[in-house]
């Protein structure tokens, strides 16, 4: 059996970030890279997306042509991927003519067979750019949550998927002018037609895919109709017919999106000089298996649509055998967002950190049943207890016992294996045949148990035999479990190949084997390692500081506030922003820009106060003197500050999830004084420390612009 193995198409409107990765393109290179040192036949086809509103944003906000703007990420993107060795057999663009022309002959070899309808039907349109408002090009109000400033395809609070055509006040992004409808032509596939195939497929592929790819399925499944796939734009592929109609219009992006997987494995074939070698994969439905791997975002696309157009085609091309969806990988509790600066730098941290590391991380977190998160101390924690704690210590130990003690050439194993050894070598054996098990069936993140496993019971092996002790006394023992040891070692690495590809190859030199990992395939025998010579030992990986982690939390921290401050204060309507993060359809989806709330209505004469009540408030600047966690209430700071004339106060706070303790201390606020105290968990707080609330319900601390000294009246 063969495997054609894709990864998502990443919009090329801005690097990757980990929630991507961790979504469709590490579990998808651990697979690729398992699958191979077994030896089976596997083609790894990406590219980058490179249609669609938002790129065109992007670059308008920059003043370059969407295409240079595509150049620009496809490039960064591909240079993302190297450095975390995530190998694609090829990585493609969607703006090749030769994807245009192959997305035009699909959507021809439709319209023949009578999939594809045309209907007249209302649209909005800007009568000062003069151009129809595809999906983003759209502003108006939520018919949902009445957010005022929701995008055509999406609201970007309350998270529905929109009709344009539903919006209240609707807009041109562009200009802001108020949107007109007008009847425009469009093409379809007509979904409920194909459904006798469509059907079949389905219900056989649901005898293999997993629950939460089901039930996104069946979601649409039931209630089958017709796919608009055109636009009124003119960055796309162009809609290849000669009629008035079909004058500026191009095709939605998830349209040709999934062709990129085809077009990007004929790019392939063309690179290795046979042309029509592509077609041994994509049409081959017997011996080859079609493996998507994708973020929770794109399911549909990938088990409805794309298969819906792969079904109407004359030729019989590949359909998705099994769609291993992910679900998303936040930060340090929440979305993404370069725009709300929640994100960390790939750049910067690959600068800071191994690639190994970050690969080891995200796969032990795999978001595969339930969202999960990268985390600073979650990071730490992998790499001090788990990289260098667990394999990093048993390979030091055994390698270094080995050069020091026993000359430097592994020991033969002169004594019979004793219990410990000889179960230790079976239980590692049997990990790393169930980690082939479990990557078999795509599951990450138990693999990465049964690795700590291996690891564990060669420590443990060592602690049992204790061979510096035996070293003197038994000598022939003592080389029987250093024997041992290698041999764990030897399987550890191979192991951790998939995961960790740059660390088993060092490894691999270490233990001094010649050539590659992936010379020796995952279930072949290994040779006795008696009387090789090791290689040089390495250290590949530091440990992580405390202090580390806190001044990263920090940073990412103090830069999400910053941008938030900036976000609150400037009560205008917003242009087109060209840092909001890639797109929300993206796998492990960035939040999108947090918006304004919408400004309330007046409240009138009823809601007006008194100078006389506002007076009564007793507002002042105070300094933060200690700072200390309530404790069992984890959102609460138990603050003691100075007021006028170096008098204390103590205030219970509820911004501990936005700031460290660090952060507060020395620093100073503003203080409602004349509150009436009151308990809170414990302690009396008197008065309160005043914050301006984000939309997404986070806090920042109000501080006077200069030094103000404790004790100072805001009024
Ligand atoms: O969500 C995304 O990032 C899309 N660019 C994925 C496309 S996948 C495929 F269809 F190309
Ligand atoms: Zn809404």
């Amino acid at each position: 059996m063969r495997y054609l193995v894709t990864s998502a198409l990443p919009y090329a409107n801005g690097p990757v970030h980990f929630g991507h990765i961790a979504g469709a393109y590490l579990p998808a290179d651990i697979f690729v890279r398992y699958k191979r040192l077994r030896r089976e036949e596997i083609l790894f086809i990406c590219g980058t997306d490179e249609h669609g509103t938002p790129i065109t944003f992007s670059a308008q906000a920059e003043g370059i042509a969407p295409l240079a703007y595509a150049d620009r990420y496809h490039e960064v993107i591909k240079g993302q991927f190297e450095r975390l060795a995530i190998e694609f057999d090829n990585f493609s663009r969607t703006t090749l003519p030769l994807h245009h022309e192959l997305t035009q002959q699909l959507f021809l070899a439709l319209l023949k067979n009578g999939y594809i309808f045309e209907k007249i039907g209302p649209a909005l349109f800007c009568p000062s750019c003069k151009k129809g408002l595809a999906d983003r090009f759209v502003v108006g109000t939520c018919y949902v949550c009445g957010f005022d400033r929701a995008r055509g395809d999406e609201c970007q609070k309350c998270g529905t998927a929109l009709d344009a055509l539903r919006l209240a006040d609707p807009r041109c992004k562009t200009c802001g002018t108020p949107a007109q409808k007008r009847d425009t032509p469009n093409w379809f596939v007509d979904l409920p037609k194909l459904r006798p195939k469509i059907d079949p497929y389905l219900t056989e592929a649901f005898t293999r895919w997993k629950e939460s790819v089901k039930g996104e399925v069946n979601k649409y499944w039931t209630d089958l109709r017709p796919w608009v796939i055109t636009r009124d734009l003119d960055w796309g592929v162009r809609v290849p017919l000669e009629t008035e109609d079909a004058r500026g219009k191009v095709f939605y992006v998830w349209f040709d999106a999934p062709i990129g997987y085809i077009s990007s494995t004929i790019e392939w074939a063309e690179k290795r000089g046979k042309k029509d070698s592509w077609r041994d994969w994509w049409l081959d439905r017997k011996n080859t298996r079609l493996i998507h791997f994708i973020g929770k975002d794109n399911i549909v696309f990938h088990t409805l649509r794309w298969p819906a157009v792969l079904l109407g085609q004359d030729e019989p091309y590949l359909v998705p055998h099994d769609v291993p969806a992910n679900e998303f990988y936040n930060l340090e509790g929440a979305k993404w967002s370069k725009g709300e600066g929640w994100y960390i730098d790939f750049f910067e941290f690959l600068e800071k950190y191994p690639a190994d590391a970050l690969r080891w991380t995200i796969a032990r977190g795999a978001p595969e049943t339930k969202d999960s998160e990268f985390t600073w101390k979650d990071f730490q924690a992998k790499v001090n207890a788990e990289l260098l704690g667990n394999f990093g210590n048993f390979a030091s130990r055994v390698l270094k016992f080995v050069k020091e003690k026993l000359g430097g050439n592994v020991p033969q194993a002169r004594a019979p294996l004793v219990e410990h050894e000889a179960i230790a070598l079976a239980k590692a054996q049997k990990a790393h045949d169930e980690i082939g098990r479990e990557l078999d069936r795509y599951g990450v993140r138990a693999a990465c148990e049964r690795l700590l496993e291996i690891g564990a019971f060669g420590n443990k092996l060592l602690e049992q035999r204790e061979p510096w002790k035996t070293l003197k006394t038994e000598p022939d023992r003592c080389a029987t479990t250093l024997n041992v040891a290698v041999k764990i070692l030897e399987v550890l690495s191979l192991s951790l190949f998939p995961f960790c590809p740059r660390t088993a190859e060092k490894l691999w030199k270490q233990l001094g084997l010649d050539g590659k990992v992936t010379d020796r395939a995952w279930s072949e025998p290994a040779p006795d390692p008696a009387g090789r010579a090791l290689g040089e030992i390495e250290h590949v990986f530091k440990k992580v500081e405390d202090e580390e982690v806190a001044r990263e939390v920090a940073a990412l921290r103090a830069r999400a506030a910053e941008r938030a401050q900036k976000e609150t204060r400037v009560d205008e309507p917003k242009k087109p922003d060209a840092t909001s993060p890639a797109s929300p359809a993206t796998p492990g989806a960035a939040k999108p820009a947090a918006p304004a709330p919408p400004a309330k209505p007046a409240d009138g004469p009823k809601g007006d106060i008194a100078f006389e009540d506002f007076a009564k408030l007793d507002i002042k600047i105070a300094k933060v003197l200690t700072c200390a966690p309530v404790a069992g209430a984890d959102k609460l700071y138990q603050l003691e500050i100075e007021i006028e004339g170096g008098a204390k106060r103590t205030v219970v706070s509820g911004i501990r999830p936005w700031y460290q303790e660090t952060d507060l201390v020395g620093r100073e606020v503003v203080y409602l004084a004349n509150l009436a105290p009151k308990k809170i968990r414990g302690a009396m707080s008197q008065g309160m420390i005043l914050a301006a609330r984000t939309p997404d319900g986070g806090a920042i601390l109000l501080k006077p612009e200069k030094t103000a000294f404790p004790g100072s009246k805001v009024s």
